[in-house]
């Protein structure tokens, strides 16, 4: 399979074609998605929970993510490699540089921050010295406290609006994609719209560039209560690689996510 990278991303969007992307933490598991055909692997920060057992992100270390990063680097194939900054890394714009350093050269290809406009100056200090973002916004686990639970966000016209300027100030600021967490599908729609760059959703409706999925929950061994936006792509699966692939086909040609999944 091609290698896939930003330009490659950038191309699935002019064409109209969407992407597949899903997170892994290991080689075994990037090496059979990578197989399966998904584009983009994320090193995320819920490995917090889904690997670690904590009920948020936020004890996630920088140590944690380049460990499961240099891993997953070994297995990722064709696949380009997106990891998430953890908590806190965004505290100093110093810190947030060396803590980029370290995941680029643990093997990450895009570095995903989550934050609002406020991160522009920090995302422009990264892509200038090299390292491509990828911002996250809607619901972004790390200020779950502060949201008070994981809740849909941009379901009023003003905070949309605030989320639509965001993306843009954001894209302006250098980011090379956008990941847009938990918004109307009707959001979804208007932010993909509105950006040149590649836009990746969960639980944000069909119409992103993009989806994206926690691999737990498409091999349905998350335990407690599943999102709505989640599918569980292992029940009519014989093997895991199966359900990977009947995932990345399922988004490739737009029958993932179906009405059902979305806000
Ligand atoms: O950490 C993660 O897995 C993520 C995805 C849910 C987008 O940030
Ligand atoms: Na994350």
């Amino acid at each position: 399979m091609k290698t896939v990278t930003l330009s490659t991303l950038q191309a699935h969007k002019r064409a109209g074609e969407t992407f597949s992307c899903l997170t892994a933490y290991d080689a075994s598991f990037a090496h059979a998605a990578s197989h399966a055909g998904i584009d983009v692997l994320l090193v995320g920060d819920s490995l917090g929970m889904v690997l670690q057992g904590h009920n948020s992100t936020l004890p996630v270390t920088i140590d944690d993510i380049c460990y499961h990063t240099r891993c997953t680097a070994r297995g990722k194939g064709h696949s380009l490699l997106m990891v998430d900054l953890p908590f806190m890394s965004n505290a100093t714009t110093e810190r947030m540089l060396d803590d980029a350093a370290a995941l680029m050269r643990a093997g990450a290809e895009l570095v995903k921050v989550e934050g609002e406009a406020w991160m522009a100056d920090g995302i422009r200090e990264m892509t200038r010295r090299g390292v491509p973002v990828c911002a996250h916004l809607g619901l972004t686990p790390q200020t779950v406290y502060q949201l008070g639970g994981y809740k849909v966000q941009g379901r009023e016209a003003a905070q949309a609006e605030q989320i639509i300027n965001d993306a843009k100030t954001l894209v302006a600021a250098g980011a090379s994609v956008i990941l847009l967490e938990c918004v109307p599908a009707s959001l979804g729609k208007a932010v993909t719209e509105a950006l040149e760059v590649p836009v990746i959703g969960i639980g944000a409706g069909p119409d992103t560039d993009g989806q994206i999925l926690v691999m737990h929950d498409v091999l349905g061994v998350t335990h407690g209560r599943t999102p709505r936006f989640v599918k569980n792509f292992m029940a009519d699966a014989d093997s895991i690689q199966s359900a990977f692939q009947h995932y990345h086909e399922a988004v490739k040609t737009r029958t993932f996510p179906a009405p059902e999944h979305c806000f």
